[in-house]
């Protein structure tokens, strides 16, 4: 016997996390990307980095043929984005403030920090793919974050 899948959910949401916006590109280098908080640090030499990708994601495809992603922080005040993100069929990238990559994927403008990443191991993970990156350049710099705790968006208390 197993959890299932809703006391799973329940219990997973009082683990607290920040929320990313993970992007990457089609083949005709077009934007896309989604909102993610199964991010991990992985090992620092050689510098890799883990997402999961849900295989039902419309932009799944992209990582594939691409080979690249990026991982935006999210500043406590990009609730909105990391809604739109998460959402299925809507143009995600029209009117916010992003530029292109190095590698080609997009580069939230606002966002606290950033890695740029080349795909180097996916592996099966049930309904998900682990996709672990190599990562090639990375920045952060001032502001708070946005996170999600308890299926909400919360916010470090101010100090
Ligand atoms: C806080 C939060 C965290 C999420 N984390 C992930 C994640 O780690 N991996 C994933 O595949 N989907 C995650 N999702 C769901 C996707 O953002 C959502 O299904 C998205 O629409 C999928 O991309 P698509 O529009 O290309 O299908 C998360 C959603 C939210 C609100």
């Amino acid at each position: 016997m197993t959890i299932d899948s809703q006391k799973l959910r329940w219990v997973l949401g009082h683990f607290a996390t920040g929320v990313t916006i993970i992007t990457t590109k089609d083949i005709a280098g077009a934007p896309f990307g989604l909102t993610a908080n199964a991010f991990t640090s992985l090992s620092l030499n050689p510098p890799l980095v883990l997402i999961c990708v849900d295989k039902a994601a419309q932009c799944y495809s992209c990582f594939v043929e691409s080979n690249v992603f990026t991982v935006n922080f999210l500043r406590e005040d990009q609730e909105g984005i990391s809604r739109r993100f998460a959402t299925k069929g809507v143009d995600k990238f029209a009117g916010l403030n992003w530029h292109e990559g190095a590698y080609g994927a997009a580069i939230l403008d606002d966002a606290i920090g950033y890695l740029e990443c080349k795909i180097v191991q996916s592996y099966e993970g049930g309904d998900h793919t682990i996709i672990v990156g190599e990562v090639l350049n990375g920045l952060a710099g001032g502001g708070r974050p946005l996170l999600f705790f308890k299926g909400k968006y919360q916010r470090l208390p101010s100090m």
